[in-house]
């Protein structure tokens, strides 16, 4: 099966800035204890009119123009969310929609939780592949402030909205690897049931043990299956649910912390939009530019852990 590049980039915050302080007027908690546990000082929740449609349409708008293509040569799209507000029509056949996309195109969503966005990018290489297609879209993007219990402290405080995205090129020439696994578990749940009674619920401790074993396992199987060592990569690219979850990991494989970019800070744990959102981040901070390697790594419920090696080819970030 032939392989796939990212070649442009975009992200959409959602308006309203929540700080740690704001929640301690909802909830028993305080900034030192968010701060010290997760690394997490403020998340964004969608203002009237946002939505996870509007920004999934933002981020996408603006991968397609730093990719330098036309939106017609899109020929697939696949979207990663929890938390669309429609089961149908898909989040991904309302971009179609918003965006004007061909229509005979394959337009889907995909659900692995934290790690959907990663899953996205090996569905969207044998969707090109597959119908010989040049370009697709991917999008990761969580409205997850309306399936949030703001009575319970132990979940409210770690969740934010966004949406990530990326335009892929199928190609023959690039390094690319992929490792996706689930081990079924309830650890993290929503019922689908509706926003009125959709909660997350979660189980903390178990989450971050799962999340310390899959980072590691993610990041060694792409280098036993690629042949790239980390010295090869520029940047290792992880689902920004808890700094303390990258700071284990980071130890436990003796690695150069500077690689291991971390955004947590500002948006809380965005579950499917997270590593495209630190994506855009680092290609317009310089740190990933033309020809150069990252390694994509999520974990979430399921439980899903997913990793991919993937080349970033644009020579305008050279
Ligand atoms: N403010 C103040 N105190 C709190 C809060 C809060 N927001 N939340 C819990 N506490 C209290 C608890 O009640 C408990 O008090 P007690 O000792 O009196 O019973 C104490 O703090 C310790 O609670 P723990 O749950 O044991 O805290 P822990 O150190 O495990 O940290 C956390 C909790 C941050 C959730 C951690 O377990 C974690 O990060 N787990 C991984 C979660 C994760 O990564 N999830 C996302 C992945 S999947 C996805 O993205 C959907």
């Amino acid at each position: 099966m032939r392989r796939i590049s990212i070649i442009g980039t975009g992200m959409a915050k959602a308006g309203k800035v929540v700080t740690n302080d704001d929640l301690s007027k909802i909830v028993d908690t305080n900034d030192e204890w968010i701060t010290t546990r997760t690394g997490i000082r403020e998340r964004r929740f969608c203002d009237e009119g946002e939505s996870t449609y509007s920004m999934s349409e933002e981020a996408a708008r603006k991968a397609i123009e730093a990719a330098g293509i036309s939106s017609d040569d899109i020929s697939a799209v696949v979207c990663a969310t929890v938390s669309a507000r429609y089961i149908t029509p898909s989040l991904s056949c309302v971009v179609q929609e918003k965006l004007h996309l061909k229509e005979d195109i394959p337009v889907l969503d995909v659900n692995a939780a934290c790690s959907g966005f990663i899953y996205g990018l090996e569905v969207i290489r044998g969707l090109l592949d597959g119908n010989n297609g040049k370009y697709g879209l991917v999008i990761g993007c969580e409205q997850l402030s309306k399936l949030m219990d703001m009575t319970d402290r132990s979940t409210c405080v770690l969740f934010g909205d966004g949406a990530g995205a990326a335009v892929v090129e199928l190609t023959e020439n690039t390094t690319y690897a992929s490792i996706l696994g689930a081990k079924g578990g309830h650890e993290i749940t929503v019922e689908g049931a509706g926003p009125e009674v959709s909660k997350i619920r979660m189980d903390g401790k178990e989450v971050f043990k799962f999340a310390t074993g899959a980072i590691p396992k993610c990041i060694k199987g792409l280098q036993d299956k690629s042949g790239v060592s980390m010295d090869d990569v520029s940047q290792i690219v992880c689902h920004q649910a808890n700094a303390r979850i990258i700071d284990h990991c980071v130890k436990k494989l003796k690695a150069n912390p500077d690689k291991f970019y971390k955004n947590m800070d500002r948006y809380g744990n965005t579950s499917a939009a997270s590593v495209p959102m630190a994506l855009d981040e680092l290609v317009h901070q310089g740190k990933v530019k033309d020809g150069e390697r990252v390694m994509l790594v999520g974990f979430g419920g399921g439980l899903t852990w997913a990793g991919v090696l993937i080349e970033f080819r644009n020579k305008q970030i050279a």
